[in-house]
């Protein structure tokens, strides 16, 4: 968690956005259950851990211009917290997380319903599932008690505001994803080292987590990506059964947590430690795609054009390969790369590996701003579905890097992992790298 005043700020520069007579609403995670009564591990809704710091499921933040803040949480029960573990409870609300009030959840239908008679805007965010429904459930009691009813249709999407601010990351936000992005690294340093023949996906996939975990990350940020030849072809594989074969290149995909934020990086290698000359020449082309898609990640240029540098690089590639007709223009405004390189260049980057935040205003692409955080990761898949010469088919290559932006150029958080064919080449041989 950061310091109580990070979270105070946040809230704070929400608040002075509210007209008067708004409220806020934001609620926690539920606990989802995995099978019968086991859970899953559990993990905070990333709009209300921005606003709170609070890891618990089972809360409600109110937030009013001009009124004390509330938080409901879960009373503390020591019968319950013997099975079920720790609670913050009400009485703590305020040391421990700087709201000024904090309540009992089941004091929160009838406190809403009184503070939603003074209310005149409600907002809350739209794509919150939780929220939501709370908030029909509280309008639906409204109705058949008789109480006032235009906030039924005075309701306005939080997640506007919301998400425009977390787009830009603050000092702490920043430390927390450079943490994430050296952690995420030592992981594919260790894939790296640990890769052979035989081991199976799944097996190299526990080398990075390891690391992640020893490290002091608590969650993968996603399911981890680990596919073998062919498998590398599928974007979001994440099966891992299958065993690692001599001569193949293995893709991963894999990034850890810190504070909620998430690394997110692709390194692709061979099995074996050697490239072949096919397996070569297509990962040099994606190398070079991300050079010059990552010098276009600077201030003030579009959140489009570094996807366009890539592609641009990218079918130059396939068409000198003879996999896609010219001339270049034409293959470009027909989109005949699209069967090699079907996604795009990069997503924000934050809370949520694909991050909240909007990449067009009215039609028009936004503007790269110091502070944002994007992922640059091209890619070639060369399935084995395609007619493409058969020493060709089952290379599946990308490679990602979380990059920063700031007023003196791109700065890359995931340096430390390699990606030049040479250094990838001796860190397997003989476990060289600049990374311990
Ligand atoms: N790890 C998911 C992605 O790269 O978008
Ligand atoms: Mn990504
Ligand atoms: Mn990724």
């Amino acid at each position: 968690m950061f310091s109580l005043d990070v979270y105070q700020t946040r809230r704070d520069r929400l608040k002075a956005q509210l007209p008067d007579g708004a409220m806020a609403v934001i609620a926690a995670a539920e606990e989802v259950i995995r099978n019968r009564d086991a859970e899953y591990p559990f993990r905070q809704s990333s709009d209300f851990l921005y606003l709170t710091g609070f890891n618990e499921p089972d809360a409600v933040l109110v937030l009013r211009p001009n009124a004390p803040e509330r938080l409901f949480v879960r009373p503390r029960d020591p019968d319950r917290e013997v099975w079920t573990g720790r609670r913050l409870g009400p009485e703590r609300v305020q040391e421990s997380l700087g709201i000024a009030e904090g309540s009992p959840l089941d004091a929160l239908p009838t406190d809403m319903q009184a503070m939603l008679d003074e209310t005149t805007w409600l907002e809350y965010p739209f794509d919150c599932k939780v929220t939501s429904a709370l908030i029909e459930k509280c309008l639906a009691d409204r109705k058949s008690h008789g109480r006032r009813q235009e906030l039924l249709s005075h309701r306005v999407d939080l997640s506007r505001r919301l998400h425009q601010a977390r787009m830009i990351k603050g000092p702490e936000e920043i430390q927390a994803m450079q943490t994430a992005g050296r952690i995420s690294a030592a992981g594919h340093v260790d894939a790296m080292r640990m890769c052979r023949p035989g081991l199976t996906e799944d097996q190299l996939a526990s080398v990075v987590e390891h690391r992640f975990r020893m490290e002091g990350s608590p969650s993968v940020a996603y399911q981890t990506i680990v596919g073998g030849g062919e498998n590398a072809c599928i974007l979001h594989y994440i099966d891992r059964q299958d065993p690692l074969h001599d001569g193949d290149l293995v893709l991963i995909d894999a990034g850890c947590e810190i504070e909620g934020y998430a690394g997110d990086i692709t390194r692709t290698f061979p099995v074996n430690g050697r490239f072949s000359g096919p397996q070569a020449e297509i990962y040099d082309l994606v190398l070079q795609a991300q050079a010059d898609a990552l010098a276009e990640m600077c201030v003030g240029r579009s959140i489009r054009l570094y996807h366009q540098t890539a592609v641009r690089t990218l079918t130059e590639g396939l068409i000198a390969l003879g996999f896609i007709q010219g001339p270049l223009e034409d293959a470009l405004e027909e989109k005949r790369f699209h069967p090699f390189y079907m996604h795009g260049t990069g997503h924000l980057l934050g809370l949520d590996v694909h991050d909240v935040g909007r990449y067009e205003n009215d039609g028009e692409p936004v503007l790269l701003e110091d502070g944002m955080v994007l992922t640059c990761e091209p890619g070639l898949y060369l399935s084995q579905r395609l007619s493409i010469p058969e020493q060709f088919q089952g290379i599946g290559v990308r490679i990602e890097d979380d990059v920063l932006i700031t007023a003196d150029g791109p700065q890359v958080l995931t340096g430390d992992v390699p990606k030049s064919r040479d250094e990838i080449e001796a860190l397997m041989r003989d476990g060289a790298c600049a990374v311990s």
